[in-house]
C-alpha cells in the first residue's frame, strides 16, 4: 500500500507532548491535509490511552475530513493507566478477542467505522499466530479494517504472519541514530517482500535536545554542511537522507509544529549525492566505512 511521505506521527500531540488543545488538534489535521499529508499515526496506547480519543474529537468537528486522510492505529501493548483499571502491570497481548475489543475502542475513539491501518506494537512472545489472523480476518470482512501490519517486527516474526496475512508495514526504529535496520537484514527483508517500513523516531527522537552527546554533535555538524549544500534545513536532510534508501522507507515524523512536517514533505524528494549519504553515515558510525 502507499503512504504518504511523511507521516504524521501523533504520539506527542496530546498529554505525552505538546497537550493539545481540541482547536489546535483540528488546525494540525487540517493543515496537514492542505499540504498533503494524509496519514496519521497512533496507538491505544498514547497519552495513556487519550490522544486517540481527543484527535477524534477534533476530527468530527472537521465535516468530510475523515474521509480524506489515513487512520493508522496500534494495539497489543496493555499498560497500567487511569482508564484501564485492569491492567496491574505493563504487558502485551495478542489474543483475538483482545485485538478485536482494542480495535472496537479505536473506532469509538476515532468516532469512525473504518481503520486504514491496524499494526500490532510490539512482537508478543506469547503471540499465537492464528490468533492474530483470527482477529484480522474477522475485522477485515466485517470492513472495520483495511490494511494490517507490525511494528518492531524481527524478520522470523513477520514470517510467523505473513503465510496467512497480508503483512502490508513494518513501523521499525530507523534514523542517523539508529543505524542497525540497515545492515541487520530488516530493511532487506522489507525491500524481498514488498513490505513498507515505516520509521519511528526518524529524527531520532532527542537529537535536537541532547546536546551533550558528542556523536549526536558530529551528526548535527555534518548535517548542517549538507543543509547548506542542498539548501535546505537540517531536520530536512536527516528526512531525506532516510528516504534515499531502495526500500522506500515512510517516515513517521513526531514534531508538533506542522510546518516541519510540510517541510520533510519537500525533502523525501531530495536525492543526495552518494558520498553525502555516506558523509553522514560516516558520522553516526564514528569512523568511515570499512
Ligand atoms: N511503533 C513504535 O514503537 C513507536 C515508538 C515511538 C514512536 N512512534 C511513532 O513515531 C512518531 C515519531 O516519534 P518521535 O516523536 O520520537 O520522533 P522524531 O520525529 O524523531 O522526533 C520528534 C522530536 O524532534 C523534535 N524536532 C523535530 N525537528 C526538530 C528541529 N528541526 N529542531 C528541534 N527539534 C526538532 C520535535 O520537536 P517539535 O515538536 O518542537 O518539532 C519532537 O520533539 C511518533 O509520533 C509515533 O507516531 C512509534
Amino acid at each position: 500500500m502507499m503512504f504518504s511521505k511523511p507521516i504524521a506521527g501523533c504520539m506527542r500531540w496530546g498529554k505525552w507532548g505538546a497537550c493539545f488543545t481540541k482547536a489546535e488538534y483540528a488546525a494540525a489535521i487540517e493543515n496537514c491535509v492542505a499540504n498533503d499529508i494524509l496519514d496519521f499515526d497512533h496507538a491505544d496506547i498514547y497519552g495513556n490511552y487519550t490522544t486517540e480519543a481527543e484527535f477524534g474529537d477534533a476530527l468530527v468537528s472537521l465535516p468530510g475530513m475523515r474521509h480524506k486522510i489515513r487512520l493508522i492505529t496500534k494495539c497489543g501493548i496493555a499498560m497500567p493507566a487511569e482508564n484501564r483499571v485492569q491492567h496491574s502491570i505493563k504487558s502485551y497481548n495478542t489474543t483475538a478477542k483482545y485485538i478485536v475489543s482494542c480495535v472496537e475502542n479505536s473506532l469509538g475513539n476515532f468516532s469512525t467505522d473504518y481503520l486504514d491501518v491496524l499494526l500490532i506494537h510490539r512482537p508478543n512472545p506469547l503471540m499465537h499466530p492464528e490468533e492474530v489472523v483470527a482477529a484480522i480476518g474477522t475485522l477485515k470482512s466485517q470492513g472495520k479494517l483495511l490494511h494490517f501490519g507490525v511494528s518492531n517486527f524481527l524478520p522470523h516474526q513477520v514470517d510467523l504472519l505473513k503465510n496467512y496475512v497480508t503483512v502490508d508495514c513494518n513501523q521499525l526504529e530507523i534514523s542517523i541514530t539508529h543505524l542497525e535496520p540497515f545492515m541487520d537484514g530488516q530493511l532487506d527483508y522489507c525491500l524481498t517482500h514488498q513490505i513498507s517500513p515505516l520509521a519511528w523516531s526518524p529524527l531520532g527522537g532527542n537529537l535536537f535536545r541532547d546536546h551533550a552527546n558528542e556523536r549526536h554533535a558530529q551528526i548535527l555538524k555534518t548535517a548542517a554542511t549538507l543543509a547548506l549544500k542542498y539548501n535546505m534545513y537540517v531536520d530536512q536532510i536527516l528526512v531525506a537522507w532516510l528516504c534515499q534508501h531502495p526500500s522506500n522507507i515512510v517516515p513517521v515524523l513526531g514534531t508538533t509544529k506542522i510546518s516541519r512536517l510540510a517541510k520533510a514533505k519537500e525533502a523525501s524528494a531530495l536525492r543526495m549525492e552518494n558520498e553525502d549519504w555516506f558523509l553522514l553515515y560516516q558520522a553516526s558510525l564514528g569512523h568511515e566505512v570499512p
